[in-house]
């Protein structure tokens, strides 16, 4: 049985991953942790800054915890809108996460990456898992630094830290937090509401993206996969749908009546450094990643979803 500490498990993806860890390992076994206040009952939580690690070790001691899914991250826009906090949360805040384990003997961490890792002299189709990492965002090099640091652990320490490169998450539950790809959100429930949607990308801005319920299959997989079959640990790429803003816009019109004004903002300069679509050739053979979810299939789900969420 493990005991698992998720660290930002408030955000997009740990309000997702948290339910799915506590059916699979029990309620109690999962502890929500994170520096805001929750707005509402989310079980076994603590209230924990990533960056400081005295506090880290006296959750994992007090809790028992072996297993950690740190998600706890400044994310892409927002971190070129502060790049000096994006440092400070993600790779300081990574570094405490890393030492705190291995003080402890924590036996695994998962961090996750991101497609920000790449930059823009890597080839952007069918992007190679091992390739040109040279971003320049202060989020990619904070990827960049966790993929390392990550394997320096692992092989120095034997601490096991995994993570998949994730592209940008589509979900319905929880908010993105500050992302490049949270367009693709927002469109669905503008549709919804039947409002005009200004998208921050240009209409042509192929990215790589993935449902969530991928997106928790692939970094849970990732975690149980036997360590034996790992040849890479830190920077799996992992690939599912990609499609441009003008795709999407038109999926959601099988629906729905909508209308859409592009109006490229910052965010397209960061779109610009990233690939359109990525090679997952090594996660299918080391641990056997496959999608459930292409694009007709993630926009049916999502309409269904939101449409009962928000009652229309
Ligand atoms: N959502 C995506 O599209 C996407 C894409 C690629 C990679 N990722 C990665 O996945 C992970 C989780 O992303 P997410 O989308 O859930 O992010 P999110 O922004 O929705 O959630 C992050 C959480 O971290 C918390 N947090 C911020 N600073 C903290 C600190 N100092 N101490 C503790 N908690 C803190 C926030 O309150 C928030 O709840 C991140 O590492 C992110 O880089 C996400």
């Amino acid at each position: 049985m493990r005991r698992i500490l998720v660290t930002g498990g408030l955000g997009q993806i740990g309000s997702e991953l948290v339910p799915y860890l506590r059916d699979k390992y029990g309620y109690e076994n999962v502890i929500v942790a994170d520096i805001r206040e929750p707005g509402e009952d989310v079980g076994p939580f603590v209230k924990l800054d990533v960056r400081r690690e005295e506090d880290i070790i006296k959750v994992i001691r007090e809790n028992d915890i072996d297993t950690i899914y740190h998600l706890a991250a400044i994310l892409s826009a927002r971190g070129e809108q502060n790049p000096q906090l994006a440092f400070d949360v993600n790779i300081r805040g990574l570094y405490a996460i890393l030492e705190a384990g291995r003080k402890t003997g924590v036996e695994r961490i998962m961090v996750p990456s991101s497609i920000a890792a790449f930059g823009p002299e890597t080839p952007k189709n069918n992007t190679p898992n091992d390739t040109i990492l040279k971003p320049r965002t202060m989020y990619g090099i904070s990827k960049v630094t966790g993929e390392l640091l990550g394997l320096y652990y692992w092989e120095k320490y034997g601490l096991d830290v995994r993570g998949v490169r994730y592209p940008g998450i589509i979900s319905w539950k929880a908010p993105p937090g500050g992302g490049t790809t949270d367009y693709a959100v927002e469109m669905f429930y503008y549709a919804l509401k039947g409002e005009k949607y200004t998208c921050f990308l240009r209409e042509d801005a192929v990215l790589p993206m993935m449902y969530m319920p991928d997106a928790i299959k692939a970094i849970t997989m990732l975690a149980e996969a036997p360590s034996e079959n790992l040849i890479h640990r830190t920077d799996f790429n992992i690939q599912a749908m990609s499609f441009s803003p003008r795709e999407l816009e038109e999926e959601i019109k099988k629906y729905v009546d909508f209308e859409v004004e592009y109006r490229p903002d910052y965010r397209q300069k960061i779109a610009d450094s990233w690939p359109r679509s990525l090679d997952d050739s090594a996660a299918r053979r080391e641990w056997g990643w496959k999608p459930d979810y292409d694009l007709q299939a993630m926009v049916k789900d999502m309409i269904e979803n939101l449409r009962r969420k928000l009652g229309v």
